[in-house]
């Protein structure tokens, strides 16, 4: 049984704001609160792992939360396939280090100062500092996957990293590439965002002694579900307000991310409205933005992309086909509704320029 409650003294408050929760979400990770609360704990007992002035640096990056994502899809998915148990937490506790490293480079590369409704480190303590952090944050949570029994969860965990960094990579090697396809644009957000809610699911399966068919599935279902996750995420840079998001949004633009609803409106576009559209995008400034949000409107952009999200969350939701039906799976299916209404909720915004 898992329980919130922490064996380390001096151990920092870790705050999960209540608004990075909606109310349609609590029902969802309900049956597996417990298992959240304690691997917020574990990941501020991190802390102390450092020295003390790294410590400061990565303290609030441990302490704030976001939205528990991966950390929730590793105790749906064990909920889905056998039941929770402690090497689960330190699983999840891994995952999400991994997922702050990224954030924290991430915001370097697209030099965003909010993070999770705080400044982000680069806007704290510089570039320099951030990166290091980042590079502290890989490096620790490979040493808590060297603690397992067998190497296989290292393994994983190491590959898996690998593939996000690769993505991130490969995306920063496109950027200013306006013509940008979308078979390129879904295999950057299958290795940045999909591999990581991949390997949650896979993992989530895996420790709580389900099967390789079960491993799979859940593992199908991860890489649609995070494929999706970041086309909702596109659409909230463009769509999304920064205030109720608690991030900087705009800047996929800034650094000449071009992304889905982009690329629809593009394909869409006779060839002089795309070399006009071609012409701003490619020098872009935020006073380009009710240009823009009027030419994606006139193409059906948003609607195509939502689209495409919500036909991978049918893909995701016919991954979980076979496996035994019961309160984890029907979590997995809702997390997959969850979104198409997170997503539906966007259309119309109109937000003013970042
Ligand atoms: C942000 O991930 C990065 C993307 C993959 C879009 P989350 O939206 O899960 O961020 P937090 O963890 O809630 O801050
Ligand atoms: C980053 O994608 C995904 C990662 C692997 C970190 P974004 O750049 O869109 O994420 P946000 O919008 O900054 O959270
Ligand atoms: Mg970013
Ligand atoms: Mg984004």
């Amino acid at each position: 049984m898992l329980v919130a409650g922490s064996k380390a003294a001096g151990v920092c408050p870790v705050v999960v704001s209540s608004r990075e929760r909606s109310a349609a979400w609590e029902p969802i990770v309900a049956p597996v609160e417990p298992f959240l609360e304690t691997v917020n704990l574990r990941l501020a007992e991190q802390v102390d792992a450092f020295e003390p002035e790294i410590a400061g640096i990565v303290r609030d990056a441990l302490t704030h939360q976001g939205k528990q994502l991966r950390p929730a899809l590793v105790a749906l998915s064990a909920e889905a396939t056998g039941g929770l148990n402690d090497s689960l937490v330190t699983v999840a506790t891994i995952i999400e280090i991994v997922h702050v490293a990224t954030l924290i480079h991430d915001d370097v590369m697209d030099e965003a100062r909010i993070r999770r409704r705080r400044l982000t480190l680069a806007a704290q303590m510089g570039n320099a500092l951030a990166v290091l952090a980042g590079d502290c944050l890989f490096a620790h949570a490979l040493q808590l996957a060297a603690g397992f029994p067998t190497p296989d969860v290292c393994r994983a965990v190491a590959a898996a990293t690998r593939t996000v960094c690769s993505g991130e990579t490969l995306q920063t090697l496109q950027e200013g590439q306006i013509s940008l396809s979308r078979e390129e644009y879904f295999r950057i957000l299958r290795m940045k965002t999909a591999e990581l809610f991949a390997l949650s699911c896979e993992l989530g399966a895996q420790l709580s002694g389900a099967g390789e068919f079960e491993q799979r599935a859940l593992r199908e279902y991860g890489l649609a579900l995070g494929t999706a996750y970041q086309v909702y995420d596109d659409c909230l840079d463009l769509f999304g307000e920064e205030r109720a998001v608690g991030k900087s949004l705009g800047t996929d633009l800034a650094v000449g991310k071009v992304t889905l609803p982009v690329i629809v409106a593009l394909e869409r576009a006779t060839a002089a409205e795309s070399a006009e559209a071609r012409e701003w995008l490619g020098s872009w400034q935020p006073r380009h933005l009710p240009k823009l949000l009027e030419f994606l409107d006139r193409h059906g952009a948003f609607a195509e992309a939502a689209g495409v999200l919500q036909s991978l969350c049918r893909s995701a939701r016919r991954a979980l086909t076979g496996l035994p039906a019961g309160p984890g799976v029907a979590s997995l299916k809702a997390v997959t509704e969850y979104l198409i209404q997170q997503a539906a909720a966007l259309d119309g915004r109109r937000p003013p320029a970042h």
